[in-house]
């Protein structure tokens, strides 16, 4: 059932702290942090909470309706689960238990190419009703391996990545090991000793792997010489080229995630995308860049050409409410279902999905908004 509530964990704030808490460090700061200094992951959230909506008190108003049309489905709420690789280092099997929660409230699950569950086993969750992102092979053959077992297991949102082109600099990951490649440091070893919860759930769910890529991958390779694999196997930069040809063979939605800037919701538009996913990867990439927030408004002249998503600093119900009021179509989160996961384990997602649609309704009653393609109409221009 989708409708778990635990009130000791009314933000995502509270969720955020117990999940400290029960995680190891490192697994923590791999979820939690940003690149260089973090300036853009606390823009992201900052620069969300500065949009006013107006509110409307003595208008005729009927009832709040979450319900959002995105690629011919009906979502029960206009936000989704961002691909998160790794998810299974961070809180065993929360891959799994996002997915089964995205499920059970009618939202669209994004699964990550590195993702610590196959496309197999979250088609068989999500009954074929889930969303592939893909990081871009550096061989076609890789590539259409990969699509083609995507499509088969029932995906048809396929979600292309552009803002990684290179290794980020995260000087937390570095810290702990998480570099590539990654090291298991003593203090990492410590800090699992010291987390029981974590360390016996990781044991009885077996050591988190990167399922979808499992049979690509040679057997018996060390943490090393698996970053030197999925190094070579991974081309990092997108060109025009490689989405002109997943345009010409993926028969499903493709959409682009990563665009910040006019220039390049142009291309996607004349590429034939069919939707665009306003992100900075969560902060975790350009320090000085903009906030999504920020780059999302200069978007607006697209919309109607192609669907303006966005994810990057979303912590509530009414950090949703400023996204869409600002324009975007849908959004997504990435850390706060996470941060679900690491305090309430199985019962996490389904924890912070319930908690953000009534955030989001009581918003919606609040101004007076009944459908949510209507908060535009709240915003408070500056
Ligand atoms: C730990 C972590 C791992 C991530 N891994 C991926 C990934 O594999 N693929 C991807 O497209 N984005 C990845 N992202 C970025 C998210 O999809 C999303 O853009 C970001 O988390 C949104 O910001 P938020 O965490 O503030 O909601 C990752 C983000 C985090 C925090």
């Amino acid at each position: 059932m989708a409708d778990y509530f635990n009130s000791n964990y009314p933000s995502v704030d509270a969720l955020r702290i117990k999940a400290k808490e029960r995680m190891p460090k490192f697994a923590f700061e791999y979820l939690d942090g940003g690149c260089f200094s973090e300036i853009n992951l606390q823009r992201n959230t900052q620069e969300i909470r500065d949009v006013q909506l107006q509110p409307y008190y003595l208008r005729d108003y009927d009832s709040a309706n979450m319900k959002t049309e995105l690629f011919g489905e009906t979502y029960d709420a206009p936000f989704g689960m961002s691909p998160i690789g790794l998810q299974g280092l961070m809180w065993p099997k929360s891959c799994e238990i996002l997915a089964q929660a995205s499920v059970d409230h009618n939202i669209p699950f994004v699964l990550s190419t590195v993702g610590t569950a196959s496309i197999e086993t979250v088609s068989d969750i999500t009954d074929g009703k889930f969303w592939f992102q893909l990081y871009h092979p550096a061989e076609n053959e890789l590539r259409d391996k990969l699509l083609s077992r995507a499509w088969d297991a029932g995906c048809r949102t396929l979600v292309i990545l552009a803002d990684t082109p290179t290794f980020a600099y995260r000087p937390k990951e570095i810290k702990n090991g998480l570099s590539i490649p990654p090291r298991m440091t003593a203090d990492n070893i410590l800090q699992m000793c010291t987390h029981p919860t974590w360390s016996l759930s990781q044991l009885m769910s077996g050591s988190p792997e990167f399922k979808t890529m499992k049979s690509y991958i040679p057997k018996g390779l060390n943490m090393k010489h698996l970053a030197q694999f999925m190094d070579k196997n991974f081309s990092g930069r997108l060109t025009q080229d490689k989405i002109k040809a997943l345009r010409d063979s993926w028969k499903g939605n493709l959409v682009i995630k990563g665009i910040v800037n006019p220039e390049e919701a142009d291309i996607a538009v004349k590429l034939g995308l069919d939707g665009l996913i306003v992100s900075n990867h969560g902060g975790r990439q350009l320090d000085s860049g903009q906030s999504t927030i920020a780059a999302l408004k200069t978007l607006q002249e697209y919309k109607g050409k192609i669907k303006i998503m966005m994810d990057g600093g979303l912590r509530s119900g009414a950090d949703i409410a400023n996204s869409l009021a600002s324009g975007a179509e849908f959004t997504f989160l990435g850390r706060a279902p996470m941060y679900g996961v690491g305090a309430l384990g199985s019962k996490g997602g389904d924890h912070t999905f319930t908690m953000l649609k009534q955030q989001l309704q009581q918003v919606m009653q609040q101004v007076a908004c009944e459908q949510v393609q209507d908060f535009t109409n709240h915003l408070i221009s500056e």
